[in-house]
């Protein structure tokens, strides 16, 4: 039986690469949203790709989020992994401390032996102090590493989870909802069609640094980002997607 619910699998990855027209997607069977397990399984996945992938050198980019935090806990040291930098790819954007991508990106460095370079702003900031933090010389060096990064790994969200979940103001949530957001990365709320709704101002990666020559991996899974991970890839912003099954049944539901 085991072995038919992994081929079952890796029919559905090849789904929905053609879906997302993507370079590369990975399902781990099961659904995050009724088994927690299967997000710790999201986490080894994510590993074993980035292990695939390691050359020497590399910066790596990571956001908060729990499903990051799954990716960190499962880190490994791996050869050729001990001189990667590790770095937030932007602020807090009101996570909890344990959930914060400065936090994850500690954790991830130290297990895989590497090094990490933190940033520390205030988060979300006013458009004055943003002008003036990012001129800073100690913010202005880590920002260099984290735009110019090789790889960028992120989580997805809900929109309205991920609103709620950082005590978005009144005003805010109310273009949110209006503007119909239906996925959240990196900040960024996105509509049904792709199109950013919103954007929570703060330091570090946007939207636009996704393009061009660098590993972009998503992780996100569960059947109710479904409709958000959809969203997010419209217009295909990260090369590869690890999910779960949950997540990968909903979105092929209609195909
Ligand atoms: C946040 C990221 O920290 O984590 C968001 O900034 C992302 O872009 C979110 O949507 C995902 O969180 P989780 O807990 O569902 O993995």
């Amino acid at each position: 039986p085991y072995m038919r619910e992994v081929s079952g699998v890796k029919v559905l990855e090849d789904r929905l690469r053609e879906k997302l027209k993507l370079e590369s997607v990975i399902v781990v069977p099961g659904d995050s949203d009724e088994s927690e397990w299967v997000k710790e399984e999201m986490g080894k996945a994510c590993v074993t790709y980035l292990q695939s992938i390691s050359g020497p050198g590399q910066t790596l980019a990571v956001t908060g989020g729990t499903t990051m935090a799954s990716v960190a806990s499962r880190m490994t040291p791996s050869a050729g992994m001990e001189d990667w930098l590790f770095v937030p790819a932007r602020g807090g954007l009101g996570e909890r401390v344990e959930h914060q991508a400065n936090t994850i990106c500690v954790e991830m460095a130290k297990k895989a032996m590497g090094n990490y370079r933190l940033l520390y702003v205030p988060d979300p900031i006013s458009e004055e102090s943003y002008q003036n933090i990012i001129e800073e010389p100690s913010v202005k060096d880590v920002l260099g590493i984290i735009r110019s990064s090789d790889i960028v790994i992120h989580g997805l969200g809900d929109a309205l989870t991920m609103a709620n979940r950082r005590k978005t103001p009144d005003d805010q949530l109310a273009v949110i909802k209006e503007r119909q957001a239906v996925g959240e990365a990196f900040g960024y709320y996105f509509s049904q069609s792709g199109e950013v709704v919103h954007k929570v101002r703060t330091v570090g990666l946007q939207l636009e640094d996704l393009e061009g020559d660098r590993e972009v991996i998503a992780v996100a899974g569960g059947s109710s980002k479904a409709d958000a991970i959809s969203s997010y890839f419209q217009p295909g912003k990260s090369s590869v997607l690890i999910t779960d099954e949950g997540a990968a049944k909903e979105l092929m539901r209609d195909t």
